[in-house]
């Protein structure tokens, strides 16, 4: 400015988040990076608010849990706490998660009556706190960070409500597939339609990508894959793709190994690996047009720092330049040590290709 005066040296914020350049393949310095679930003064929390569904529907909560890891260690992703089930109990669907079992659906479905007492999601009457939450973090992180939503694919969605909670075996939503294809595949429907308005919800709200978790779709063989989650998923990119083109989806599934071809057959723009795959093999199968994320096996966390960082470069050599985001293969398991948290995440910004 004239006169001389010195300016107040101001704070911009970035254009946009690096994440959002490095998904569309542009050119950037490093990776951005990451973390699910994050330890730290979460705990405290958990003590002060017992109930996971107070601690997760409650605007002020909500922020101020996304917010801890985003303030302790500045990743490149501020991701909604929430959970995959949240929406459920906005599809007549009443559910809780009680703490040492997981999640818990009260009257599990079984049969068509079951499928046709599912109510239609409307984000803004079931989930308000949601997209002020969003909007609140999409505020506070300035896009120094891409702030992320996420939602739970129809399929691993439809396991949790038949099952009744988490499964070892799987055997009655396999019971319900393999002897009444039809009524599954209707929960399923309804599954897709309601999740596809979620990530639009989350969109116009203030999120910058969105992660769809498939986490159970890999308990499926192929040719059951192609059936009961594929064309699902694939409803729902479409979906979001004709009103939200620039938003970038993610997609995770565990164990996802010997479904990788399939998984880009989605359209998503994004795939979340797990350790089980070698990075180099995975970025080949998925293809040039897909992004890879994760493959950092959690455990190595647990290991001294030089092998984090040896771990940490050896991914970002093999994942190649650009495409790239740098996380762990799925979240953080409980009694990591904070200080590996921390070195993770300063080897990771101090990377250059
Ligand atoms: O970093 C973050 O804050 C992530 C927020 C997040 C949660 N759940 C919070 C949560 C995310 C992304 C999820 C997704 C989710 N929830 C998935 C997909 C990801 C995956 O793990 O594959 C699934 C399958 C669920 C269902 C679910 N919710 C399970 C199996 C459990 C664990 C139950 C247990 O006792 O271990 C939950 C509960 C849950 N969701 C917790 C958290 C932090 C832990 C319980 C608690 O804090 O009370």
């Amino acid at each position: 400015s004239l006169g001389g005066t010195v300016a107040e040296p101001q704070v911009v914020s970035a254009a946009e988040p690096l994440l959002l350049t490095a998904v569309r393949g542009e050119n950037v310095e490093r990776p951005p990076v990451w973390l699910m679930r994050q330890a730290g003064s979460y705990q405290i929390i958990c003590e002060k608010y017992p109930s996971f569904r107070e601690r997760s529907e409650n605007v002020d909560l909500v922020v101020e849990i996304s917010l801890q890891p985003w303030k302790v260690f500045k990743p490149d992703g501020v991701i909604l706490f929430s959970d995959i089930l949240t929406p459920l109990s906005g599809m007549n669907i009443p559910f809780d998660i009680v703490k040492g079992k997981g999640p818990v659906i009260f009257s599990p479905l079984r049969e068509a009556a079951d499928v046709d007492q599912v109510t239609e999601f409307v984000p803004e009457e079931s989930v308000p706190y949601v997209g002020e939450a969003l909007t609140i973090l999409r505020k506070e992180v300035n896009n120094e960070a891409a702030v992320l939503g996420f939602v739970g694919a129809p399929f691993t969605l439809a396991s949790y409500v038949v099952e009744g909670g988490s499964s070892k075996h799987f055997s009655k939503i396999k019971r319900l597939a393999f002897s009444q294809p039809k009524v599954l595949h209707a929960l399923l429907q309804k599954f897709t339609d309601s999740m596809a308005k979620y990530i639009k919800y989350q969109a116009d709200n203030g999120a910058q990508a969105v992660q769809i978790f498939d986490s159970w779709a890999t308990e499926l063989s192929p040719v059951d894959f192609e059936e009961f989650s594929l064309p699902y998923l694939k409803q729902i990119v479409d979906s979001v793709k004709k009103t939200h083109p620039n938003l970038p989806l993610i997609l995770y599934a565990s164990g996802s190994g010997g479904l990788l071809e399939r998984l880009s057959l989605t359209g998503v723009d994004v795939v979340s690996l797990d350790w089980t795959v070698d990075m180099a093999e995975g970025r080949r199968r998925l293809g040039p047009n897909v992004a890879v994320q994760g493959n950092v096996d959690p455990g190595v966390l647990f290991g001294s720092k030089e092998f984090i960082t040896n771990r940490i470069n050896d991914t970002v050599r093999k994942a190649g330049k650009g495409k790239h985001i740098l996380n762990l293969g799925h979240g953080i398991v409980v009694g990591t040590p904070e200080e590996n948290v921390a070195h993770f995440f300063e080897v990771a910004k101090s990377i250059r290709y």
